[in-house]
């Protein structure tokens, strides 16, 4: 029994029984995805494949097989845990219109058996149970039984469980068949069942029969020609098959943390607290390497991937610190990760350069960030030290998180050293009294717009930003704002543009805005200085003190622009934007009226 695989063993394991069986080997593709504007990052193997599952012929033939690097980052602060990851692995196997169901699991079936050596009696597999629109699989649960799998350990779950994709919001889908490695351990209940968060099982491989496509309007359509897609993670399945409990403890990790223990003088696996970092700072460094290091890679930023990175970078800076590293430390950590993967992924080499460079940028930024906050916090102490209870108002852990950027969770831990806990209750409080005094500054600024504090009004605000970018595109880059007035009804902007708008142009500029609202992009802000505002493409009047500070607001990856707030928090709130008047307001001025409905 073959059981004690690393990563790079099972990686060419998996090619070459897949070669071996009339699969052509393909490269993987970029990280950053080149026809999907859904999503940020490729989320699996076949994502870079969907027009040749939608019917496209691949030059490479049929049968394909490749490892691909994905990113997940749905939950970035769920990454601390022994489990969770934002980048890893994925190994795949295609048929494109070839074989199907039995052949598919005829072909995982051998390759867990043959090739990994797993016993079938550690096998747990679920098949889709079937709905008003799609049938229970049988053909599945039928191969399986056949290939040995006793009918107690073949389970039909829903579409929950046994659904996958589109991998955006269209594309193909279909039932799958997963496959678990029962640990053995014992069950949590009844209830308990492969998918169950328990860790008794865990799934290391899927199985998806794509036979549909689901359309923008949400249906499902047959497709004619049907395709296999497969899934292997490849760190989850090393770490199962060398018997770990995380996959924080397999080789793939194991040099990192050696060197963020040698960094912070701390171990692995100590401290739970200091655990978590350790694995957030391990996690984060591989990630943004590979974002950096990727053939179309980004360098952090306030919009799209480079955003994600820039959270990953200062996340790890932030924990680092915690772990009490002194001095930058992401740079010597990059190097390792170069070490691990340049042979998989030659790319990284390439741009080395640019990796080290830029992680080094951010992390010196950020860390500067962190030192401002941690000098003020000193120069409160002295008056602090003379209050009778230990406790730092939340005005004071506002002011340090307003103006300097310092984090409350660092003033809490800052706080915690000096004997100090940190009125939270407060801090949440000044924080929103500051958003309603941002208000009325931003009603100022829009000359007596904002005087509702509605929710409509506020969704109102996030559509002028989305008109504003959109009019932008439409129109040109000479389009500026000249006046902004919401009520609970309607907004109403004046921009400058030399003629009247043609309803092909209004039109465009609708579904412009209408397309942004569907992809419900997340709205966030950073503080910053007017000048680095201006640097990141934000939409300013740049006029006042280029070293003030300034809110930038984004609305995913399409909008950034200097404003007070508020907003809504994602755009998928703001239902639909019509344009109802488009009008001369003053001379080079036009006025348009709009509604979201
Ligand atoms: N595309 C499938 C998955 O990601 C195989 O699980």
């Amino acid at each position: 029994m073959e059981k004690h695989l690393t990563a790079n063993e099972l990686r060419q394991k998996f090619i070459d029984f897949f070669v071996s069986k009339e699969h052509t080997q393909i490269s993987g593709a970029s990280l950053i995805p080149e026809n999907d504007p859904t999503v940020l990052f490729t989320t699996a193997g076949m994502h870079p494949l969907v027009p040749y599952i939608l019917g496209a012929d691949h030059p490479a033939g049929k049968r394909l097989v490749n490892y691909q690097k994905c990113i997940r980052t749905g939950d970035i602060e769920a990454v601390g845990d022994p489990h969770h990851l934002t980048f890893f692995e994925m190994l795949g196997n295609w048929s494109l219109g070839d074989y199907f169901k039995e052949e598919a699991i005829a072909y995982s079936h051998e390759f867990l058996t043959e090739v990994l050596g797993l016993d079938i009696d550690e096998l747990s597999v679920t098949v889709f149970a079937g709905d008003d629109e799609v049938p229970r699989d049988d053909v599945a649960f039928e191969m399986w039984k056949s290939l040995g799998v006793p009918e107690d350990r073949i389970y039909f779950l829903g579409r929950e469980d046994n659904w996958w994709g589109p991998a955006g919001e269209t594309g193909p889908c279909g039932p799958d068949t997963e496959m678990f490695i029962d640990t053995g351990r014992p069950s949590c209940g009844d209830d308990c069942r492969p998918g169950c968060s328990c860790g008794k099982y865990f799934e290391i491989w899927n199985d998806v029969f794509m036979g549909y496509k689901k359309n923008s309007d949400g249906s499902y359509e047959e497709m004619s020609r049907k395709c296999v897609d497969t899934g292997m993670g490849i760190e989850r399945t090393t770490a199962i098959l060398q018997g770990k409990q995380s996959v924080y403890e397999t080789e793939v990790f194991a040099p990192i943390i050696a060197e963020i223990e040698r960094l912070s003088s701390k171990r692995y696996g100590d401290d739970e607290a200091h655990d978590t970092s350790i694995r957030i700072l391990a996690d984060h460094v591989r990630t943004s390497v590979f974002i950096l290091g990727d053939q179309r890679g980004v360098a952090p930023s306030n919009v799209g991937q480079g955003y994600i990175l820039r959270r990953l970078i200062r996340r790890a800076v932030r924990h680092g610190h915690k772990l009490g590293i002194e001095g930058a430390f992401l740079s010597a950590l990059a190097p390792i990760v170069f070490d691990l993967y340049s042979a998989p992924y030659p790319e990284l080499l390439h741009n080395q350069h640019f990796v080290l460079k830029e992680l080094a940028g951010e992390e010196a930024k950020f860390s500067d960030t962190l030192a401002k906050g941690e000098r003020e916090f000193e120069k409160m102490l002295p008056n602090l030290m003379k209050g009778k209870d230990r406790i730092i108002s939340g005005r004071t852990a506002f002011k340090l998180y307003d103006t300097y950027g310092y984090p409350l969770e660092l003033t809490i831990e800052l706080a915690a050293e000096h004997g100090f806990t940190v009125d939270e209750a407060g801090f949440k409080a000044a924080f929103e009294k500051h958003q309603e005094i941002s208000r009325s500054g931003a009603s100022q600024q829009f000359k007596g717009g904002l005087a509702d504090h509605s929710e409509r009004t506020t969704a109102l605000h996030t559509a002028t930003h989305l008109l504003h970018q959109a009019l932008r595109m439409v129109l040109g880059d000479h389009v500026g704002q000249k006046g902004s007035n919401i009520t609970v009804d309607r907004l109403r902007f004046d921009f400058t543009h030399p003629s009247a708008m043609t309803s092909e142009e209004i039109k465009r500029v609708e579904e412009i805005v209408n397309e942004q609202i569907t992809r419900d992009l997340p709205i966030s802000f950073e503080t910053m200085t007017l000048k680095e505002a201006q640097e990141a493409g934000a939409i300013a009047l740049f006029e006042g003190r280029y070293d003030e500070q300034v809110k930038v607001y984004s609305a995913g990856d399409f909008s950034k622009e200097v404003c007070g707030g508020p907003h809504v928090a994602h755009t998928g709130l703001l239902g639909h934007f019509k344009i109802t008047k488009e009008q001369s307001s003053s001379a080079g001025v036009r006025r348009i009226r709009a509604i979201l409905e």
